[in-house]
C-alpha cells in the first residue's frame, strides 16, 4: 500500500506556486517598467509607485517578487515588505505585516499611528519599498496616502484594472502610480514556461512536449493552472506505476484544477460579490434587473448601481459568470 517510487517526478519545487523562476520569459516589457520604478531607491531617492493589474496566473505576484530580490541583492540600502492583503486586509495588519518584514515584532495593542511611525524610524537609513498584493480587498485606503507620504515606494497588484479608481482625490494625487497591464497569457508563451521548467522537475522522456502543451491550451491563458495540472498528472501517472504522462492523465488532472480556479476566484470576493453569486449559483441563469432586485433583498446595505455593476464586471472577469447582452437587457448566467 505503501509502495512509491518517484520515477517521473525529479523535483517537485519548480511546479509549485511559489517558485520564482531564475530566468522569466514572455515579460520583457513589464521586467523593465517594473525596474525603472525601482531603480531610484539605488541613488536613495524613493521609488515610483506602481499599479500593475490583470488576470490571474499572469505573473504579477512572481515578478514583483523576483524584482525586489534582485533589487535587494544590489544594496543593503533598499528594503522591501510583501503584503497579501487578502491575508492582512486592515490598515492594523498590514503594518504589523511590513514590520514583520522588516524583523520587529509588534504586540496587538500598538495603535495604527504608533505602527506608522515605528516603520519610518525603521526605514530611516534604508528606501523601502512595499507590495500590497490583491491592493482591492485592503479595507482601508487611507494607509496608501500614509505610506506613500513616509517616503515608501509602493507597488500595488490586483486582478482589477478599476481598482483604485474609487480612490479619493487626496489618494489618488499623493500616489500618482505608474500603471502597468500583465494581460493573460497565449498558449505557446505558457508551454514555454513549462517547458523551461521541464528538465528540473520531470525525469527524461516521461513528459511529451505536446501533453504539456495541451496542459497550457487548458489552463485558458492561467499558467497557475497549467502548473497545477501538470504536477498533478505527473502524481496520478507515478501513484499507478506507468512510466510517463499522458494526455489522458492531464485531462483528468485538469477536472481538479478547474476546481482551484473557483477557489481561487472564491476567495478572493466581498461579501457583496459573494452574495450575487450565490444567487446566481441557485438561479443558474438571471436578467440583470431581477438578480439586482434579489441582491437588494438578501444584504443589509445594499450597493448603489453602478457599485453592482463593479460587483458583477468583476465576477466575470474572474470566469465565475457569464454576461451576454448590454444594459439592462444584459442576462447573467452561472459558469463554474
Ligand atoms: N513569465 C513567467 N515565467 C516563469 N514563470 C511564470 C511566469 N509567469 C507566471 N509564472 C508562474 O506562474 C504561476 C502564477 O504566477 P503568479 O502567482 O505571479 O500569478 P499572478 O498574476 O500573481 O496571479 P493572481 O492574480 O492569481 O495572484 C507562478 O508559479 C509563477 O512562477
Ligand atoms: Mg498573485
Amino acid at each position: 500500500m505503501w509502495d512509491y517510487e518517484p520515477h517521473i517526478i525529479k523535483d517537485e519545487k519548480p511546479l509549485l506556486d511559489a517558485f520564482i523562476p531564475e530566468h522569466i520569459v514572455h515579460r520583457e516589457g513589464q521586467k523593465q517598467l517594473l525596474a525603472s520604478c525601482l531603480k531610484p531607491t539605488l541613488a536613495g531617492h524613493k521609488a515610483t509607485n506602481i499599479f500593475i493589474y490583470g488576470p490571474c496566473g499572469t505573473g504579477k505576484t512572481m515578478l514583483t517578487n523576483w524584482t525586489l530580490n534582485e533589487l535587494r541583492a544590489h544594496s543593503s540600502k533598499v528594503s522591501s515588505a510583501y503584503v497579501n492583503c487578502w491575508k492582512h486586509n486592515t490598515a492594523h495588519a498590514t503594518l504589523t505585516k511590513i514590520l514583520h518584514e522588516l524583523g520587529v515584532f509588534t504586540t496587538y495593542h500598538q495603535a495604527v499611528h504608533e505602527l506608522l511611525a515605528h516603520v519610518e524610524k525603521e526605514i530611516k537609513d534604508t528606501k523601502l519599498i512595499v507590495c500590497l498584493d490583491e491592493v482591492d480587498v485592503l479595507e482601508t485606503k487611507d494607509l496608501l496616502y500614509d505610506l506613500s507620504r513616509a517616503g515608501i515606494g509602493l507597488v500595488l497588484i490586483s486582478n482589477d484594472p478599476y481598482a483604485l479608481m474609487d480612490l479619493d482625490m487626496r489618494i489618488k494625487s499623493s500616489l500618482q502610480p505608474e500603471t502597468l497591464e500583465f494581460p493573460a497569457y497565449k498558449t505557446d508563451e505558457i508551454l514555454d514556461i513549462l517547458l523551461q521548467r521541464k528538465p528540473y522537475a520531470f525525469v527524461g522522456g516521461t513528459i511529451k512536449e505536446k501533453d504539456l502543451k495541451l496542459a497550457a491550451r487548458l489552463a485558458n491563458g492561467d499558467t497557475r493552472i497549467a502548473l497545477e495540472t501538470v504536477r498533478r498528472a505527473a502524481l496520478n501517472a507515478e501513484e499507478k506505476g506507468e512510466e510517463r504522462v499522458s494526455s489522458e492523465h492531464i485531462k483528468e488532472a485538469f477536472k481538479k484544477t478547474g476546481n482551484l480556479r473557483k477557489t481561487e476566484a472564491l476567495k478572493r470576493l466581498n461579501n457583496h460579490e459573494k452574495t450575487l453569486y450565490l444567487i446566481l449559483k441557485e438561479y443558474k441563469k438571471m436578467p440583470t434587473k431581477d438578480l439586482f432586485n434579489e441582491y437588494t433583498k438578501r444584504i443589509d446595505k445594499p450597493a448603489t448601481d453602478r457599485s453592482y455593476r463593479n460587483y458583477m464586471n468583476k465576477l466575470v472577469r474572474l470566469g465565475l459568470v457569464n454576461g451576454k447582452g448590454k444594459l439592462t437587457g444584459r442576462i447573467y448566467e452561472i459558469l463554474i
